[in-house]
Order: structure tokens, then sequence, then C-alpha cells
């Protein structure tokens, strides 16, 4: 078998089989094959697609490139959370504490950015000490202790995942249902956890630009986790707007932190979305009706417990420092305001997700190729939200990174912004869709 036969073919849009499709991994895993060859091949399945026996056996052979992980050591159901990626995402860094102080376990593996997304391991490494490379035994002993851990995906666990995912980052070609989707549930399914929520976003701030298209993934991806036996709750939700006042790395997490301190003062959009999936995920794990999950989901995040649990979590990852204040102190060196020009005047209707991810990952909270290294201070606050009333000489956004700020990003910020006359609804409808053990 060659690589460039294979290459060849999905050029020509014909499916791959089984081993042609084992065939690529192993190379690209055993560096037989090299990235250029790889990036044609991701090239030609972006544009000529997958089918779906073709994105099961894609799944697959990244699930078994490396070692799954074994979860038998940890008490009670084990549930996971993943989003599709979007602007502002922080939502795990909220969910995993609220979930677990319900008695749940919550075994993460999560992500690093990619493209205008922002990535949860990123964030973790913007506070002092944190890190998120645990060995399994931590990782384990951290969720029996804690209710939850967030780490990386060691070399070991789907390594063709990690291999292919910043690959694509660099090569144009994230924005495909069934990688993404094969991305997702390989590392969904080797992480071990009994049933899952998925979070997938659509918009101008998400790989899926429509709910049609997140439909289409989230579909997929239901079809994948049932083929293995799993529970899953798939939460369609819009990224036309970044998700919160915040795009960064250190900002997302103080507002991430904030929210768990104080539910009631926290960005209402972005609380909604966190009682949502925190409601999916107890309500899988206690088998609870929706209602009654989400009055506990309610009275537990009007308590303590979550913030405590974030704290255990931020000390027990912090393998080395030691064990001081979790310090959140937001001093970037350049902060620039955009202000609402002459004439404005009414509600805040829009504020392109994709534009303000851009200025974000170019204000240095991104990268641009696999070796950038991250400014966690670079990022955007956004003041004024999706139905915030404004008028002129309002500060909309502030704009933060460790270098100067270019003038044109101003401009830029200001581009994103659409207003209405009328009052809007700061928060977004969703979609649901579940695995059909779980549908009613
Ligand atoms: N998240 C993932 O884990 N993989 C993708 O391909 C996209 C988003």
């Amino acid at each position: 078998m060659h690589i460039l036969d294979i290459i060849e073919k999905k050029k020509n849009k014909l499916p791959l089989s089984e081993q042609e499709i084992q065939f690529f991994i192993d190379g690209y895993v055993n560096d037989t094959i090299p990235d250029y060859q790889a990036s044609a091949l991701l090239m030609a399945i972006r544009i000529n697609g997958l089918n779906f026996e073709e994105t099961l056996h894609l799944t697959k052979s990244m699930l078994y490139s490396g070692e799954t992980i074994d979860l038998s050591g940890i008490d009670g159901y084990k549930v996971d959370k993943h989003s599709t990626g979007g602007v502002g995402d922080k939502v795990t860094l909220i969910i995993a504490p609220i979930v677990a102080a319900l008695d749940v376990k919550v075994a993460k593996l999560s992500g690093r950015g990619l493209g205008i997304t922002g990535g949860t391991l990123d964030k973790l490494e913007a506070i002092e000490g944190v890190s998120i490379d645990l060995t399994e035994e931590q990782f384990i002993n951290q969720v029996n202790d804690i209710g939850f851990a967030i780490a990386g995906q060691t070399q070991n666990i789907v390594p063709a995942d990690k291999k292919l995912y910043a690959l694509r980052d660099v090569t144009g070609t994230v924005d495909s249902l069934p990688l993404i989707a094969s991305s997702i549930m390989s590392k969904k399914l080797a992480s071990g956890a009994d049933g899952m929520v998925l979070d997938v976003k659509y918009g101008s701030g998400a790989f899926c630009k429509t709910i049609e298209v997140a439909q289409d993934l989230a579909e997929i991806m239901i079809k994948i986790a049932e083929g293995f036996g799993k529970s899953i709750v798939t939460v369609l939700s819009s990224m036309n707007n970044p998700l919160g006042r915040t795009i960064g790395n250190k900002n997302e997490v103080k507002e991430a932190y904030d929210l768990l301190k104080n539910p009631d003062a926290a960005d209402k959009n972005l609380l909604n979305t966190v009682i949502e999936v925190s409601t999916y995920m107890y309500e899988i794990s206690s088998k609870k009706s929706h209602e009654e999950a989400k009055k506990a989901v309610l009275e537990v995040l009007h308590s303590d417990i979550p913030v405590q649990k974030f704290e255990a979590m931020v000390h027990a990852q912090r393998l080395t420092a030691e064990k001081s204040p979790i310090e959140l102190d937001f001093e970037p060196k350049f902060s620039v305001d955009v202000i609402a020009p002459e004439g404005t005047t009414g509600f805040v209707k829009n504020i392109d997700a994709q534009t303000i991810g851009t200025i974000s990952l170019d204000l240095g909270a991104g990268r641009h190729t696999k070796a950038d290294v991250l400014d966690f201070f670079a990022g955007v606050e956004i003041l004024k939200v999706k139905g915030d009333a404004i008028e002129a000489g309002d500060v909309i956004m502030k704009l933060y990174a460790n270098k100067e700020v270019p003038a044109e990003f101003v401009e830029k910020a200001l581009a994103t912004m659409e207003y209405s006359e009328t009052a809007i609804d700061p928060i977004d409808a969703k979609r649901v869709l579940k695995s059909k053990d779980l549908a009613e």
C-alpha cells in the first residue's frame, strides 16, 4: 500500500477502505508518512469528505492508535463533556467543579486552542504553576479525591489525534465534519467515560457556521457513540457572539472563577450554557428527570462547593509549585479601549465572534504556527455584550496584550458590532439531540 495512492483516491472522491485508513493512521503516528503527505490527504478529505463508514473506521483507527484510559479505578458514574470549540468558551472550567460538587466524576482530557477557538489546556496553564501533564495514576487519584481532573492527552492516548490536531490547525483543515467528529469521538471513547455531553457550537466563531451543519455533526457523533454503547447528549448552542465577556486565556479563567464565586453577577448567556450543560451531565449520570437535575445544579451552584472544588483542582495540579493562593490578577502591559462612536444608540444585537476570535489570536492569545508561544494576558474583554443598552461614548471592549495593540485592531473590533433599536434577549436558544437510549 502507498500513501500516494490513498491521496489520489480521496482526491478523486473515492471511498477509502478500513485498511487504507488504518495504513494512513499507523504511518502518520509512526513517522513513516511525513507531514506534507498527511496534509495533502487531510485537504482531500476536507474537500471531498468521508462517508459514515469511513468516519467510523477513522475514529476506530485513531482510538486504538495508542492506549485507552481505564477508569475502572474511579468509583461511580463517569461523565465527560466536550465542546466543538468556540470563542470565549470557558465552560469546561466551570461545569467540571459544579458536576463534581454533585458527586459525579469528571475525568476530562482537554485540548489546546485550534485556529481562533481557545483551548482549555491553554487556559489552565495561564494559572501560575498549573500543570496539565498528569500521569494516569495522578489523574485517577485526583478524580477520586476531588471529583474531577482536567489534563492533556499524553503521547500514549490517541497519539493520532494529537499529531493530526496540531497539523490541521496550521493547514486549513480544521473545518471538516468527519475530521472533527473522529477527533472528538476518538478522544471521548479513549477517555473511558460512561456517558458524555457534547456542546456543539454553530455560528461565525465556530467550525460549523449554521445550526444545520452543527446538527449534521451532532448526528454523526451520536451514531459513533451508539456504535460503542455510550450514552450521549448533544447541546447545539450559538457561537455567533463570543461566549461570556472575556476572550483570551488568563481573563477567561478569571471569568470562570468569578462565575463560580458569584453566579448571579455572571454573564447571562454564559451562565445559561453552564446550567444547561451541567444539567444534562447530571441527568445522564443520576438518571433524574431534567427538572430535578436542573434544580440540583442550581442549588449546588449557589453553594461554596464548586469554588472549593475549583481551588482544590488548581492546588492538586500545581504539581511543583507551593500551595499559594490562586493568583489571577489581570495586568497586561497594554490595554486599548474600543469606544462606541457618535450616533450609537439602542441595544447590542450581535458581536461577530469570528472577528473577535481573530483579533484575540493576533493579539497573542492563540497560535498561527505550532511553535508560537502564547501571551496569557492577550485577549479581549467585552463590556457591552448582546442585549446590553449602549450609547455613544460607552467603552464597548478592551483589547489586551503584552505588546503594543495596533490601531487597526480597534477599527476591526468596532466593525464587529451590530445594534438594534429594540431590546434583545441576551440568551441564545439551544437545540438538544440525544442517543436512542436516552430519548424520551
Ligand atoms: N475539537 C476537537 O477535539 N477536535 C476537532 O477537530 C475540533 C474541535
